[in-house]
């Protein structure tokens, strides 16, 4: 097959389509080199499809930006954003770390046997959480007084002491309103995340006091949000946190060995959206953290962390439906198709916008184009995919819409008792489930039906 030329930037976050995209010279797109009616032949539909080149891209580009920074540095992954073996083979490909919020992401983790370091996030980690971290050597980030409370209580109850050590990162509100969605804001001064600015030296005098179950302080931790398209915030927030470390290294004596900057970049979902490319988000991190630790401040550089979810998974996914009806109303045409807000419960959550494409029509017939709203099959009037796509579209097409790899499958439900899809990874000409598809057993196994029924 003869591919026609499509023009990428060359990021993988700054692209809709991932890497691997190709039109055909039968008008068809393929994706890992293979058309997607053969994917969906052989998956079916509604299809999670991801991109392991883009993948591996994007990973490579986050480790090229930070190989500038002078000092140690570790890239982990946000799982949060889409999280299997799969993804935790390839990433540990990379030598990256990994952000856990769960036990369940844990035991993903341990299942695929992850080398790197691991850190345990959450505003409100369970105590068998926190008892795997200690079991498992993670790194503990701090959210709030009954974190560090409970992880001493834990340690000791398991007759640890100093002997052995629970590192923990403290994560602190920066007061940034970074300008996203609010429900995707996590720096600003009333975020439920982390601890105001005024209440960290108490906090490390409370680690302190637990010195003696092995609690050891590390450094801080922030996060600013999600879905960023500019990189400035970065440099404004680790302007705070050199201030930081230079209060705490003036009034307590000791710099702090660790920072983490958390995730956040970016992805194109629309033509609209301009983030910042990879690579440059990430050395741009690096020189503002030489800049405002080492050149303003003469303090020495910490072990950096970064922990980017969307920006390395997100250009990656594509997921496929087919068209099953269309209705022309007076003012609005609609197009359904077999999935919708239970595969990505991103538009109806945060009001996403994504791009569709008629992937067995890539170019439309002449005259045959029109605005249509793509939605789902579910029972919410919300339930939209693309509010308007202009569509050479019929009953039977296969739609595929781009940029669903973060934030579609780890948000998936079965609303409607309907069965989440199968994700699959193509490179190369092959394609393989990396979570397979539900069956209606697997929908029933957890039901009950109690004895006075
Ligand atoms: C603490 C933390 N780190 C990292 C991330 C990843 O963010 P993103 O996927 O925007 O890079 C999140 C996302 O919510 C987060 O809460």
């Amino acid at each position: 097959m003869k591919f026609k030329e499509i023009t990428r930037l060359t990021s993988p976050n700054q692209n809709i389509m991932p890497l691997s995209a190709r039109v055909g010279e039968d008008n068809i797109l393929y994706l890992g080199g293979i058309s997607v009616p053969e994917l969906v032949k052989k998956f079916e539909s509604p299809l999670w499809v991801m991109c392991q080149e883009t993948i591996e891209q994007s990973l490579k580009d986050i480790l090229e930006g930070l190989s500038l920074y002078k000092g140690k540095s570790t890239a982990c992954y946000a799982g949060k954003a889409f999280l299997c073996t799969a993804i935790v083979r390839l990433i540990d490909k990379y030598k990256f770390g990994l952000d856990v919020v769960s036990q369940g992401e844990m035991e993903t983790a341990r299942q695929a046997n992850f080398a790197g370091p691991i850190f345990l996030h959450g505003n409100n980690k369970s105590d068998l959480e926190l008892r795997s971290a200690i079991e498992r050597n993670l790194i503990v980030v701090a959210d709030n007084r009954e974190d560090i409370e409970k992880l001493a209580q834990l340690r000791r109850e398991a007759g640890l002491d100093q002997d052995s050590a629970t590192e923990i990162l403290l994560r602190i509100i920066p007061g940034i309103d970074l300008d996203t969605h609010d429900h995707i804001k996590t720096g600003h001064e009333t975020s439920k995340f982390g601890i105001p600015l005024n209440k960290i030296d108490e906090m490390i005098e409370l680690v302190a006091s637990f010195k003696d179950a092995g609690l050891r302080l590390i450094g801080l931790h922030a996060h600013i949000g999600s879905q960023a398209m500019d990189i400035e915030p970065f440099a404004e927030v680790i302007e705070i946190f050199a201030d930081l470390y230079q209060k705490v290294f003036e009034k307590f004596g000791f710099h702090m060995p660790h920072l983490d900057i958390g995730g956040g970049l970016g992805i194109a979902y629309t033509a609209n959206d301009k983030p910042a490319a990879l690579k440059d988000w990430t050395a741009f991190i690096s020189r503002s953290m030489h800049k405002s630790f080492s050149d303003k401040r003469n303090l020495p550089l910490p072990h950096l962390s970064i922990e980017p979810g969307r920006c390395l998974v997100g250009t990656a996914g594509v997921t496929l439906y087919r068209v099953g009806r269309t209705k022309d109303l007076d003012k609005v045409s609609y197009l359904s198709v077999d999935g919708g807000m239970a595969d990505n419960p991103r538009p109806i959550t945060y009001q996403a916008k994504y791009t569709a494409a008629v992937a067995n029509r890539m170019e439309p017939r002449p005259n045959k184009s029109k605005p249509w709203s793509i939605v789902g099959r579910y029972c919410e009037s919300g339930d939209i995919i693309v509010e308007e796509a202009e569509l050479d579209a019929e009953v039977g097409d296969l739609l595929a819409v781009f940029a669903t790899g973060a934030y579609n499958f780890s948000m998936a439900s079965n609303y409607n008792r309907t069965l989440r899809p199968t994700c699959i990874m193509v490179k190369d000409g092959r394609a393989e489930a990396i979570v397979e598809g539900e069956t209606y057993q697997d929908l029933l196994a957890r039901d009950k039906m109690p004895s006075w029924l």
